[in-house]
């Protein structure tokens, strides 16, 4: 790798926060950036400047040589194949959420790591908010004693307007999109927190279509609700990606000498309890604590109003760190597809009633290849067929009104 390290960025939605971000960070320059639609680079453009060559094409930009390491923004359900490709290059990848799509793509990813020896990390910025390093730092030193239950949620609801601008297209993923396989922000902030995998999980769907009147989504659901068995022997209560009133993120790890969540509404204080008889030195049997990101003040001041609660820069920063060989990322790629298969079998789960599903160990080579032929995918593909319902109702769908509104506002909009 280059001494300075050169970074190509595709997709220029999401991608674009992330140009702006490495171009602030010392040893990396971004070299090249990449998105088909034209809509998109012109939204995007601020972030560029005449250094910067944009592509429109991928196999053009993955074959410029022009950089060492790719982040992929591109769209939910396409990472892997995308990833494949750049390793299969020697070119590094960063990869936005979802890890991978399908179980098969699991174990695909698995073994384009192993093969070519590339490093890949996870965009994953949510365990980077102050609360959730604060609590895993606890943790670590053990205050709360040993994981049993943990809860995580990730509730994220919007107006049919937004919904409709993030999602420009009938068969655009985000109105395709079950409601556990959007996991990450919920289940990542407790493995990171507890160094836990998980091992297992049966879900339930709440069925809520009332909101969705003049959008196209075709999933229906507001909540999936997942209970997961980790290998630690804790159990996980989970939310997927939900959509109740009232915006909102909450982690709380119950321990056997205590008890510690973020404060409901912050992201930067959380409340720690312990057992009366078990308080560590300095400490009150309740406490609440301002949360910060690390020890190193400059690090937290360059953090602070990045975007995502300042996970963002630190997903930047981690990265470019991995690449120097001066850290490991926070899950490595058999963590990462242990989320995804986690989100797969739980919507399968929430389809067949709560049954319960293990999740398979992708570090083993011989047991994982039988996954290989699991490619059975929610997502539509160009003629919008998809291989398994995304909802739990799988007859729901938006009315021809629902349609025609979408519609309007997108073309309003500019974005068909
Ligand atoms: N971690 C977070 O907090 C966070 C927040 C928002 C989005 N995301 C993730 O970022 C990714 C992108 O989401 P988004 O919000 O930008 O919306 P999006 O998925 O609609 O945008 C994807 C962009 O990639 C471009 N693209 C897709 N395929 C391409 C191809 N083959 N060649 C060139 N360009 C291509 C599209 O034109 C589009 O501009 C998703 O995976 C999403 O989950 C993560």
């Amino acid at each position: 790798m280059s001494k300075e390290i050169r970074i190509g960025v595709m997709g220029m939605l999401r991608g674009s926060g992330y140009v702006s971000l490495f171009k602030q960070m010392e040893g990396c320059r971004v070299t090249a950036v990449c998105d088909f639609n034209p809509v998109s680079l012109e939204r995007g453009k601020a972030a560029l400047d005449d250094s910067i060559r944009v592509f429109t094409d991928f196999d053009s930009f993955i074959d410029s040589g022009l950089f060492d390491a790719v982040m992929l923004c591109n769209f939910f359900f396409e990472h892997v194949p995308f990833a494949l490709r750049a390793m299969e290059r020697g070119i590094h990848v960063l990869s936005e959420c979802t890890p991978a799509l399908t179980l098969a793509e699991c174990v695909q990813l698995c073994e384009a790591v192993e093969r070519t020896g590339c490093k890949y990390m996870l965009a994953e910025n949510y365990p980077y908010f102050a609360c959730n390093l604060e609590m895993a730092r606890r943790f670590a030193r053990g205050d709360i004693g040993r994981a049993l239950f943990t809860e995580g949620e990730y509730n994220h609801p919007v107006t049919v307007h937004d919904k409709n601008m993030l999602a420009p297209g009938l068969y655009h993923w985000r109105n395709w999109l079950p409601r556990s396989y959007y996991l990450t922000h919920s289940l990542s902030p407790i493995m990171a927190i507890t160094g836990a995998t998980p091992v297992a999980v049966n879900a339930k769907n709440v069925f809520s279509p009332e909101e969705l009147k003049g959008s196209a989504n075709r999933v229906g659901d507001s909540v999936a609700v997942l209970m997961v068995e980790m290998d630690d022997g804790s159990i996980s209560r989970l939310t997927g990606c939900a959509a109740w009133g009232g915006h909102g993120n909450w982690y709380r790890i119950c321990g056997t000498r205590g008890n510690m969540e973020n404060v409901r509404g912050s992201l930067d204080r959380i409340r720690v309890q312990y057992n009366g008889w078990q308080i560590p030195e300095g400490q009150s049997e309740v406490n609440t604590v301002q949360a910060r990101y690390s020890e190193d003040e400059d690090l937290n001041r360059a953090a602070a109003g990045a975007g995502h609660g300042g996970g963002d820069y630190f997903v930047a920063y981690d990265f470019l760190r991995y690449l120097r060989g001066e850290t490991e990322p926070m899950f490595d790629v058999y963590r990462c597809v242990s989320m995804s298969a986690t989100a797969v079998l739980a919507h399968r789960s929430a389809i067949e009633h709560g049954r319960d599903f293990r999740i398979p160990d992708f570090r083993d080579p011989a047991s994982r290849k039988v996954w290989l032929s699991d490619t059975a995918s929610p997502f539509p593909d160009a003629d919008g067929h998809a291989t398994m319902p995304c909802s739990s109702h799988p007859d729901f769908a938006p009315t021809a009104e629902d349609i025609a509104n979408a519609e309007k506002e997108w073309k309003e909009a500019g974005l068909i």
